[in-house]
Parts: C-alpha cells; sequence; structure tokens
C-alpha cells in the first residue's frame, strides 16, 4: 500500500482548508521560482523523466506532449494551456476532489506546465455543474494573483503568465480536447478533424496542449520530488501515483491515491471494506470509466490496475473511475443505461456515431426485456465494429466498447432473457 509519505494529494478529503495558508503548509508554492530557473527543456526532460502518462483516459505521455510545443513563436501567435476539468465521464470524480480540497497544486501545476511550454496562459475549462468547484477555483486564483504567485512577473520569475477559469454549459463532448477549444471560442462544443492538431493550431487558431487535471497538478511534486521518485511506483511504461475512484456494490467507495499497478483485489480489500456481500458476490467491474469493456469477477481481481494490466483483461485504466457490481445488477440494463447516455451525449456530426449510438441503445433496450432475436446480438456486435474506429472522435469506440464487453463476456444471459421471453423460435425459423 502506498504509503502516506508518497502521497501528492493530502488534501484530497478535505480534513485542512483549501485555502493559500494551508496550501503553503502542504508544501504547494514552495520556491517555485527555483522550479522555473531550470528552465523550460529541463522542466518537460524532467516530466518525461517521470513517466507520467496523460490521466484523461488516453494515457499519452505528458512531456512528449509538452515538447510538441513551439519552442519561439516564429509569427507573434502566442501560445496556450487548456486544462480539462470537464469531467463528465460517468463514474469518475477525481479532479473535483482536487478542485475543491487542493485546488492550488492545480494552479502551481499550470504555471509550472504553461512555463514549460512557453504558454502565454492557461484556461481551465471546468463542467457546469461544478458550481461549488468553481467557486473555490476562482477563489484560489485570486489568493495566487494577489500574492503575485500567477500573474505579471509570476513567482518573481521574470515570466508574465494568466490564469483563467472557464465554466462549461455541462455536455461530456466538451471533455474532448478539440470540442473544448471551440467552446472556449464561444461556439458549439463539436469535436474538430485532425490533423491540424492543437499544438499546430489550437485555441484562437494558436498552439495548444490540452491536459486534464491530475496531470497538471502532479508537476510541482514532481519537479520537487523528481522525476525518478515518481517513476519508482508501478511497473515500466506505468508509473507514477494515481487517484482512484470507486464507486458501486463496494462498502466504502471513496477516492484514493495509490501506486499504479496496485492489484484490483488489494485496492478494493484495503481502501473500500471489500465488495458488498463478499468477494464470491462480485459479478464485474468496469475498471476505467464508463467508455471502457467491462471486466468479469473472474479476471478482474488480480488485475494490475493500469495501462497495461487492464488492456490484458481486454479494458482500459481510463480515468481509473472503478465501477463495482456486485450480483444484484441487472448487468444488461447497466450497459443500456450506459448507451443511453452515449445517445444522449453525441454530437451529431458524424452519422455512425448519430445514428448508430441511438440504434444500439434502441436495440439494447430490447435486448434488456428480451424483445429480441439471438441473430441480432451478432447485428448488434457488428454495428458496434461500424461505428469503432469511423468518427471523428472517440464518443463512437466509447458507445461501442461496454455494447461489446457485454457481448463478449455475458451472451448468455442476453441469450436467456430472448428465450425467457419466448423469442427464441423465432429466432431458429
Ligand atoms: C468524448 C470525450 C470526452 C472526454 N472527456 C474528458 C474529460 O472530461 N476530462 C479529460 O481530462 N479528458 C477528457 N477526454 C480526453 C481529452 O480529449 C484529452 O485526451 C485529455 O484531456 C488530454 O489530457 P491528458 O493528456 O492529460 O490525459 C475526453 C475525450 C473524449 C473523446
Ligand atoms: S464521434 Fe460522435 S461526438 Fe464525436 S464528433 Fe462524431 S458525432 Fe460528435
Amino acid at each position: 500500500m502506498l504509503e502516506d509519505k508518497d502521497r501528492i494529494f493530502t488534501n484530497v478529503y478535505g480534513y485542512q482548508p483549501w485555502n493559500l495558508d494551508a496550501a503553503k503548509k502542504r508544501g504547494d508554492w514552495d520556491n517555485t521560482k527555483d522550479i522555473l530557473a531550470k528552465g523550460q527543456d529541463a522542466i518537460i526532460e524532467e516530466v518525461k523523466a517521470s513517466g507520467l502518462r496523460g490521466r484523461g483516459g488516453a494515457g499519452f505521455p505528458t512531456g512528449l506532449k509538452w515538447s510538441f510545443m513551439p519552442k519561439e513563436s516564429k509569427d507573434g501567435r502566442p501560445s496556450f494551456l487548456v486544462i480539462n476539468a470537464d469531467e463528465s465521464e460517468p463514474g469518475s470524480c477525481k479532479d473535483r476532489e482536487i478542485m475543491r480540497h487542493d485546488p492550488h497544486k492545480l494552479i502551481e501545476g499550470a504555471l509550472v506546465a504553461g512555463f514549460a511550454m512557453r504558454a502565454r496562459a492557461a484556461y481551465i475549462y471546468i463542467r457546469g455543474e461544478y458550481i461549488r468547484e468553481a467557486e473555490v477555483l476562482f477563489a484560489a486564483v485570486q489568493e495566487a494573483y494577489d500574492a503575485g504567485l500567477i500573474g505579471k512577473n509570476a513567482s518573481g520569475s521574470g515570466y508574465d503568465f494568466d490564469v483563467f477559469v472557464h465554466r462549461g454549459a455541462g455536455a461530456y463532448i466538451c471533455g474532448e480536447e478539440t470540442a473544448m477549444i471551440e467552446s472556449l471560442e464561444g461556439k458549439k462544443g463539436q469535436p474538430r478533424l485532425k490533423p491540424p492538431f492543437p499544438a499546430g493550431a489550437g485555441l484562437y487558431g494558436c498552439p495548444t496542449t490540452v491536459n486534464n487535471v491530475e496531470s497538471i497538478a502532479v508537476t510541482p511534486t514532481i519537479m520537487r520530488r523528481g522525476g525518478a521518485w515518481f517513476s519508482s511506483f508501478g511497473r515500466e511504461n506505468n508509473k507514477g501515483t494515481k487517484l482512484f475512484q470507486i464507486s458501486g456494490h463496494v462498502n466504502k467507495p471513496c477516492v484514493v491515491e495509490e501506486a499504479m499497478g496496485i492489484p484490483f483485489g488489494e485496492l478494493i480489500e484495503k481502501h473500500c471494506g471489500g465488495i458488498r456481500g463478499g468477494k464470491d458476490n462480485l459479478l464485474a467491474v468496469i475498471p476505467g470509466g464508463s467508455s471502457v469493456p467491462l471486466v468479469p469477477a473472474e479476471q478482474i481481481w488480480d488485475a494490475p490496475m493500469d495501462f497495461d494490466g487492464l488492456k490484458a483483461v481486454g479494458s482500459g485504466l481510463g480515468t481509473a473511475a472503478v465501477i463495482v457490481m456486485d450480483k444484484s445488477t441487472d448487468i444488461v440494463k447497466a450497459i443500456s443505461r450506459i448507451s443511453y447516455f452515449y445517445k444522449h451525449e453525441s454530437c451529431g456530426q458524424c452519422t455512425p456515431c448519430r445514428e448508430g449510438t441511438g440504434w444500439m441503445w434502441r436495440v439494447m433496450e430490447r435486448l434488456r426485456t428480451g424483445d429480441a432475436n439471438v441473430e441480432e446480438i451478432d447485428m448488434l456486435f457488428q454495428v458496434t465494429k461500424q461505428v469503432e474506429g469511423h468518427t471523428i472522435c472517440a464518443l463512437g469506440d466509447a458507445a461501442a466498447w461496454p455494447i461489446q464487453g457485454l457481448i463478449k463476456h455475458f451472451r448468455p444471459e442476453l441469450e436467456r432473457r430472448i428465450k425467457e421471453a419466448g423469442n427464441m423460435a423465432e429466432a431458429a425459423e
């Protein structure tokens, strides 16, 4: 189990105040000037050495991403950092804890990361429903300005850096990085076709990097304690500590910082008081937020909770939002509800997603009640394959994967319902 001394987020439960004085006592804003004095390239190298991979779901190496930003502006365009605080993936609730209890970690991270990528400002895009979190963030940013930590000559570094907080209006799709950029520009939040990638032309047509809240908030600690310290946790290619968010049928749902790669069983036993009704009562787990395929009980228990460990069992780490389902769960209903979510959140730009999400949900609803024939299970699977990889953004994949996981692992349950509803004979005809 990760020791307290190795936890980055020491106020994740809000036992202490979030304000600047308390944050400083926890070690934030401690000689930030010295970190910046190391220089842009040195910061990027240290973050690369830490092995940090993006905590927003896709797991792209963070230092490498920053290195795509231009070292100098040839045409006068400024560069920007956009911090993704949209956190709308069902099951995810970690960025929220950072923002309401430890906002200065994020603001200091914005300065360190923004400086490293030579950005003129950071825009924190926070989901509309996070009203109290936004209030804390606005107040914390003001504290940082008043103390000279950001703004002109930020932290006495000689570097000018602004931080803006922008509230979204409650669309899941605005969490996709290019939709977020569109939304920040005041347009409808719809993903852009890539290329150009944001590092070439992002916000207002300027070089931009979009990073998740957690990815940014850990960087000052990485700079203070060293990339080697961070990479001493976890396995090769899956380094560092990570906020896990465990919800559903465990005795004590929680958000907890652990070392990457902790086995699922250990995470649940040590931090969540075990599965409701005991280990044998576990049915399945969605380990990385609603968009990753479920993993049945027998495959998840010993799986390392990291990118490769969950890939090996046909799923993914995603945002590390672990949704635990015991045997009382109507698994078909659960996945159908997720399908409804994606149908509702599709921005409608691409036909496979706009039409496919609704089509998949309607078939899922019929499978839930058994009002289908068995061939439709394969047909549904084929449709998920026609949506996956054929859309502008990954929402199409996110809608397809949960259904694929259900069919792969719970086909007998789908067939049972069809049979019980008396539709098996029809299927055989
Ligand atoms: C439909 C959709 C929704 C997304 N929602 C979020 C989100 O709420 N928060 C987030 O950090 N990333 C989200 N992402 C991923 C972002 O596009 C992007 O990869 C991420 O912010 C990059 O940050 P990172 O490199 O620090 O992980 C979403 C992606 C898609 C396709
Ligand atoms: S995949 Fe869906 S959400 Fe993404 S751009 Fe296409 S229609 Fe919009």
